[in-house]
């Protein structure tokens, strides 16, 4: 089958689109009010944007009756947000925060979490989540939806200060990812856990092509 998704039905029970773009990342992202009032929130239309700098994205959809979601808000109010890896055993604290409350509602109290400050953001982050990035706010860029629903925020930031829990760095240098269990969205209700882990390299490439695989700044 296929269809044109602005312009004709897709005949299936489910809208299929969310379920095509899979496994994506849980942005769980901590932001603090002008007011000093924490929130936190999910934000599967997140992602790493280039490496050097670190930069970083997510995409809020604004409510049907036009008012832009609080971390965004948050964010360009206050000039950052911290990101928090959410994990499988966090899955229920995840969910639990993505209700939509008045911004008055501390979401780390109705996540059950605790607060652990930032070194440079003023906003916290999830202490239970053993990875978090600091982030700059850059910029928003706005897109029309459709629909009310479907205009969105596109935020952009850089990340300022990356936090590691020393347990989950293996003896081999790397982030143990399959004991962190972070899990990601699917379409629907869906999501998944990553739990299986392999290794591939690009075939005769060079050491640039694999640094810039690993991630590696070029050397200057
Ligand atoms: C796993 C998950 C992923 C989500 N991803 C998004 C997203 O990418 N964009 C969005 O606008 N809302 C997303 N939501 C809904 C928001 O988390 C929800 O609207 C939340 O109340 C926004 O909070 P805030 O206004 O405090 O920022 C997601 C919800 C869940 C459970």
């Amino acid at each position: 089958m296929h269809f044109a998704p602005n312009s004709e039905s897709h005949g299936l029970k489910f809208n299929p689109f969310k379920s095509c773009t899979v496994p994506r990342p849980i942005g769980w992202l901590s932001s603090v009010s002008r007011t000093g009032v924490a929130n936190l929130a999910p934000y599967s239309q997140w992602q790493n944007l280039t490496f050097d700098p670190p930069m970083v994205m997510f995409a809020a959809n604004q409510y049907p009756d036009g008012r832009r979601k609080d971390t965004v808000i948050n964010a360009e109010e206050t000039g950052w947000f911290a990101w928090n890896m959410a994990t499988y055993a966090l899955r229920e604290a995840v969910n639990a925060s993505a209700r939509a409350v008045a911004a008055e509602i501390d979401e780390f109290d109705l996540a059950g979490v605790t607060k652990i400050s930032c070194i440079d953001a003023p906003c916290p982050r999830v202490a239970e989540s053993p990875i978090h990035f600091e982030c700059r706010y850059l910029s928003t860029q706005r897109f029309a939806g459709n629909s009310p629903e479907g205009t969105v925020d596109v935020v952009f930031a850089r990340v300022e200060r990356i936090h590691i829990r020393d347990e989950v760095i293996g003896a081999d240098g790397k982030i143990d990812i399959k004991r962190i269990r972070p899990i990601a969205r699917l379409g629907y209700y869906d999501y998944t856990v990553v739990d299986e882990v392999f290794e591939m390299r690009i075939p005769a490439a060079n050491e640039l092509e694999l640094a810039g695989l690993e991630g590696m700044p070029r050397k200057v």
